[in-house]
C-alpha cells in the first residue's frame, strides 16, 4: 500500500450554492474558523471523528450557513436537522433526521453511533434518545439564527422534474431561472479529517432544502450519499441538491474511485462530473484520499471551503464556479492548486 504523504489533515465546507459578494467573507472565516478548530485536536493527537464532529460543530453554530442555527425553514415554517458521523477505521456511523430541538445534530449522531443499538434514527425518537443521553433539548426558535440575524429571506427556489428529460431528471431552479438571485442561500456544511494515527472520518449536517416539505430528508444523513469514509480508501462529504446527489450515492461513489487509484481531486472532478452527466445535479464535494491528499469540485456557483495540511497555514475561501450548468472543475481548485508532482498540495 503506497504511504500516507500527509497527516494529520482537515478540509471543510460551508455549502455549495450562491454565497452573495458581501457574505463572502463570512463564509469564509466561518470555514477558517471551523477547520482549525478540528486541526489543533488533529495536532493534539485527538482522532479524527472527534475533529470532524468539532468542525462541524463550530459550522452549526455559525447562522451563516444552512446547519444548526440558521438553517432554512420548511414549507411549514420549521427547522428540520438531519447530520451523519462516519468513523473510516470501523465503518460505522450513526445518523440522525428531522429532529427540531437539537442545537448540534452532529453531536447526537454521534452518540446514536457509539452508544446506541441502533445507526439511524429520527424525529421525536431521535429527540427522546437525545433526552435519555442527557442532551437537553433546544427551543425551535434557537435554531432561527438566519432569522434573527436579519439575513435571511425566502429563496425562490425548487427541486424541479423534468419530465422531458432523459428518466425524469431532477435538478434544482429557482424563479426566475437565475442561480444568482437566491437570497443568503448557503447549505449544508461538512468536515473531513485523516489524523495522527492515519484514521479517516467524516461529518456533514445540514437543514436540507429551503421551504422543503415537512418530513423530507435529503442526502446528508444518509450514509454513503451526504458522507462515507473508509481508511482504505478515502473519505467524502457532498453537500448540494439532496434528491439529485442521493441518486449516484454520492460520496461512495467518490470513495469508491478513489479505491480504484484516484487521488482526491481526480475523484472529486469525476464525482462532480456524474453527478452532472447522469442525473443533472448540482452539487460539491470535498475528499481526503488515504494519502492525505485533499481534493474539492463543485458545478454550483460557489462552495466555502477550509483545509489545513501539516506544516502549512490554513487555506480558506469561497471557490466560484462561472460555468453554471456545467460539470468538473471549479475555480475553487486553483486553492487546491499546485499538486506538487508526488501528489502533495501545496498552499499559499
Ligand atoms: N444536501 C442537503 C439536502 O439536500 O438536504
Amino acid at each position: 500500500m503506497e504511504a500516507v504523504l500527509n497527516y494529520p489533515v482537515i478540509i471543510v465546507h460551508g455549502g455549495a450554492w450562491y454565497i452573495r459578494d458581501r457574505d463572502v467573507e463570512g463564509h469564509t472565516a466561518g470555514c477558517r474558523e471551523a477547520a482549525l478548530v478540528g486541526w489543533e485536536l488533529l495536532k493534539g493527537g485527538a482522532p479524527a471523528v472527534d475533529a470532524v464532529e468539532a468542525a462541524v460543530r463550530v459550522l452549526e453554530d455559525n447562522p451563516a450557513y444552512d446547519a444548526g442555527r440558521g438553517s432554512y425553514l420548511n414549507s411549514a415554517g420549521r427547522v428540520q436537522l438531519d447530520a451523519i458521523v462516519m468513523d473510516g477505521r470501523t465503518l460505522d456511523f450513526g445518523a440522525v433526521a428531522a429532529v427540531e430541538r437539537i442545537r448540534n445534530p452532529v453531536s447526537l449522531a454521534r452518540l446514536v453511533m457509539e452508544r446506541s443499538e441502533h445507526r439511524f434514527v429520527v424525529g421525536a425518537g431521535a429527540e427522546a434518545l437525545a433526552e435519555s443521553y442527557g442532551v437537553p433539548l433546544c427551543d425551535p426558535d434557537d435554531l432561527l439564527g438566519r432569522i434573527n440575524e436579519g439575513s435571511w429571506s425566502p429563496p425562490r427556489y425548487r427541486i424541479v422534474t423534468d419530465p422531458t428529460a432523459e428518466g425524469g431528471l431532477i435538478h434544482a431552479a429557482v424563479d426566475p431561472p437565475d442561480l444568482t438571485v437566491v437570497q443568503g442561500a448557503g447549505d449544508t456544511v461538512g468536515a473531513v479529517a485523516l489524523d495522527v494515527s492515519e484514521r479517516l472520518a467524516v461529518a456533514t449536517s445540514t437543514g436540507g432544502t429551503p421551504d422543503k416539505w415537512p418530513g423530507r430528508v435529503g442526502d446528508s444523513p444518509l450514509v454513503g450519499c451526504g458522507a462515507y469514509a473508509d481508511d482504505t480508501a478515502g473519505a467524502a462529504a457532498a453537500t448540494g441538491v439532496g434528491e439529485a446527489l442521493m441518486r449516484i450515492v454520492t460520496s461512495k461513489t467518490a470513495v469508491d474511485m478513489m479505491a480504484e487509484g484516484l487521488a482526491a481531486q481526480e475523484a472529486a472532478d469525476a464525482v462532480i462530473g456524474k453527478l452532472w452527466e447522469r442525473v443533472r445535479g448540482y452539487g460539491g464535494v470535498i475528499l481526503i484520499d488515504r494519502r492525505g491528499r485533499v481534493g474539492l469540485a463543485h458545478n454550483t456557483p460557489n462552495l466555502a471551503y477550509a483545509y489545513v495540511l501539516p506544516g502549512q497555514s490554513v487555506v480558506a475561501g469561497v471557490a466560484r464556479e462561472t460555468r453554471i450548468s456545467a460539470p468538473g472543475r471549479a475555480e475553487g481548485l486553483a486553492a487546491v492548486r499546485g499538486l506538487d508532482g508526488r501528489g502533495r498540495v501545496t498552499a499559499d
